[in-house]
């Protein structure tokens, strides 16, 4: 059997006359660049994630490379961010001329370790990029207890985290809406995943919301008028239109992920050698990505090549030892949780239609190899 890492042809398939209707709109009303479908997927999506203004953008990366030009992580300032995260997280400071200052991650949650980030906070340290990998948000009431005490300004990196809570000074808050601003990829195979590059930045702050805005179309909020030097990077209206269609049976995608997730945890949970992160205490997670840690995961791989089985390994190589970064002045050996972790990680295949029979047939060969 043949299963696939992701494909975003079944739900294509099973949804064609929407997706269809929704794209066919958009050509016949020819409204590409900032069309009615991006006013409208920003209201909704504002709505569903409880947040006051969402700004659509090009990516998820130009989210977060708006933000940390907004919120002033750039020109020297020190960032706090994971050394186990996509290149993104960090880039966006990078590119602007701020200084990342990476922290190792915690085993248990895959997510940042808050008592590194504590002790890594000097007089310089400007902000805290926060990245919500995988399955569940990195902790905010940890993170916003440590931005209060240093009066930091926190991005949310949320580009996996559709849907992920945390609970923060008593209330369930999805991750993305509890810092200054949360940026979303919607990656096609995101939770919430458009069939091509778009994303979203968020914020409940009017000011923020206004720069977004303007960063988004060269600084200009009036045609031809520049207050800032901000960007080209608009949500495509096509994109738009498809996360419209997407966005109206959400929660079922959620629930069927964590349908599968449950499923691979019967199936799993109980071999020797595997080993499975939980959710952490305070937080709900959304099974973007299911993960194992083993230790023969390179031999584990090849097997499942093999066996036609989709696999992906996020991450092989923490940022602090890629080659671009040589010049922030880390070594191996300075982030050994997130070395180790980078050695035993897989992720499985998870999506909405995957079927009972495939991912038992996933972890029948997980079993027999870890038996042999
Ligand atoms: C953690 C993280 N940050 C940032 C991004 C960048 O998003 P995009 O691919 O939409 O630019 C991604 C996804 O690809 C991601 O997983």
């Amino acid at each position: 059997m043949k299963v696939p890492f992701y494909t975003s042809t079944r739900e294509y398939a099973a949804r064609r006359d929407e997706f269809d209707a929704a794209v066919r709109g958009v050509m016949e009303r020819g409204d590409f660049i900032l069309g009615g479908e991006v006013a409208e997927f920003e209201k909704e999506a504002a709505a569903w994630l409880g947040v006051r203004y969402a700004v659509g953008v090009a990516s998820g990366s130009d989210a977060l490379i708006l933000g940390s030009d907004i919120l002033g992580f750039k020109d020297g300032a020190e960032v706090l961010t994971p050394t186990f995260t996509f290149f993104a997280s960090t880039s966006c400071v990078a590119r602007l001329g701020g200084k990342p200052v990476l922290v190792d991650m915690d085993e248990e949650t895959l997510n940042m370790d808050l008592a590194d980030a504590a002790r890594k906070v000097t007089k310089a340290t400007k902000g805290i990029i926060p990245v919500h990998l995988f399955q569940q948000p990195t902790p905010m009431q940890g993170v916003m207890d440590l931005a209060r005490a240093h009066g930091l300004k926190v991005l949310e990196d949320a580009a996996e985290a559709w849907g992920m809570k945390s609970l923060v000074d008593g209330v369930w808050r999805i991750a993305g809406t509890v810092g200054d601003i949360g940026a979303y990829s919607f990656f096609p195979t995101k939770t919430l995943g458009a069939y091509g590059d778009a994303g979203l930045a968020v914020t409940d702050d009017e000011e923020l919301y206004r720069k977004l805005k303007s960063y988004r179309v060269h600084g200009s909020s009036v045609k031809y008028q520049h207050d800032y030097i901000g960007y080209n990077s608009r949500l495509d209206t096509l994109q738009a239109a498809i996360l419209r269609v997407k966005l109206r049976t959400i929660d079922e995608a959620i629930a069927a992920r964590a349908r599968h997730a449950a499923h691979y945890f019967d199936r799993l949970g109980a071999i020797q050698g595997v080993r499975i992160p939980g959710i952490a205490r305070g937080n709900k997670g959304v099974f973007y990505v299911y993960n194992i840690l083993i230790d023969e995961r390179d031999a584990l791989a090849a097997r499942l090549k093999e066996k036609e089985i989709g696999f992906s390994i996020y991450y092989p190589k923490p940022l602090h030892l890629q080659k671009c970064f040589a010049y922030l002045g880390y070594k191996e050996g300075d982030f050994p949780i997130a070395e180790s972790v980078a050695k035993r990680i897989l992720a499985l295949p998870i999506y909405p239609e995957i079927t009972d029979a495939e991912v038992d047939y996933v972890c029948d060969e997980i079993a027999s190899f870890c038996q042999s």
